[in-house]
């Protein structure tokens, strides 16, 4: 039988989760792909634990009857508000998008000083603070939900971004938190934002990416259960990608390229029944 090259299920709420296809695919080019976006219900951000859990079991199931051999949630909402549920359910590695983040996060702190940006509802669970306290740190969390629709709408070098952006960061960068040296972007959108993040973040602060710092737990994790050894002509194969979405495959197209990087093209819409 001819060695088979492992599938990886990435599950979003949306398009967001491709800035960790992105990361990952750079990191793991010797796995096929298969994206789930539940774009019919996004955002995540808004709602409550029992939905955001119902829709993401409901996804990662999907991802495992297609062939998912692990799972990555992309979604820091849903990773924040129901990775232990969407774990039990599945029968595969479950990998979220919080513990890479707080460890990289934690890793990279002087003063163990570090902000969290989030939606609403990552934000309420506290997921991030639980984490980095574990690991020592003071954090603050800050809801920037104006970011994904500006994100959404293309705005990533925008006069009104740069403005909403900085309000959110003043108020972070406050109440004790004046010396933070770590800013964890606790959502898929904010990567896009990274170029402004820098410039109108205080000098002193590193941006932590959890999308890279998933990426990277997961190769660790595959290089410690090492993938089946690939043919030559297999090696020679770039990423295969296939994505679901719940909604409209002419929007997901169109706007997933923007986070992937490069154009979204085996595109099937899915209709999850409830
Ligand atoms: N994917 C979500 C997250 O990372 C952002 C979009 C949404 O609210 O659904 O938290």
């Amino acid at each position: 039988m001819p060695p088979r090259r492992p599938t990886i299920g990435v599950f979003d709420s949306g398009f967001g989760g491709l800035t960790v296809l992105r990361e990952l695919a750079a990191l793991v080019p010797d796995a096929d792909y298969i994206y789930f976006g539940d774009t019919a219900r996004l955002p995540y951000g808004s709602k409550s634990v029992e939905t955001v859990a119902r829709y993401a079991t409901g996804a990662a199931h999907y991802l495992e009857r297609h062939g998912a051999g692990m799972l990555v949630i992309a979604c820091n909402t849903a990773t924040a508000l129901a990775l232990d549920r969407i774990t039990e359910a599945a029968s595969v590695p479950v990998i979220g998008v919080v513990e890479p983040g707080a460890e990289r996060a934690a890793a990279a702190s002087q003063n163990r000083k570090v902000v969290v940006i989030g939606t609403e509802a990552t934000v309420a669970s506290h997921a991030y603070l639980r984490a980095l306290q574990a690991r020592g740190m003071d954090a603050k969390e800050k809801a920037c939900p104006l970011l994904v629709p500006l994100v959404e709408e293309g705005w990533v070098e925008h006069p009104v971004t740069e403005v909403v952006a900085q309000i959110y960061l003043n108020e972070a960068f406050a109440g004790g938190f004046e010396h933070a040296d770590v800013l964890v972007l606790g959502c898929t959108h904010y990567p896009l934002l990274k170029p402004l993040l820098h410039r109108i973040a205080p000098a002193h602060v590193t941006i932590v990416d959890s999308a890279e710092s998933t990426a990277q737990v997961v190769s660790e994790q595959l290089r410690r259960s090492p993938l089946p050894i690939l043919t030559d002509e297999e090696r020679r194969h770039t990423p295969r990608f296939k994505f679901f979405a719940t909604d409209s495959v002419e929007k997901f197209r169109r706007l997933g390229a923007r986070f992937l990087g490069h154009p979204v093209e085996d595109v099937q819409h899915v209709d999850l029944k409830e």
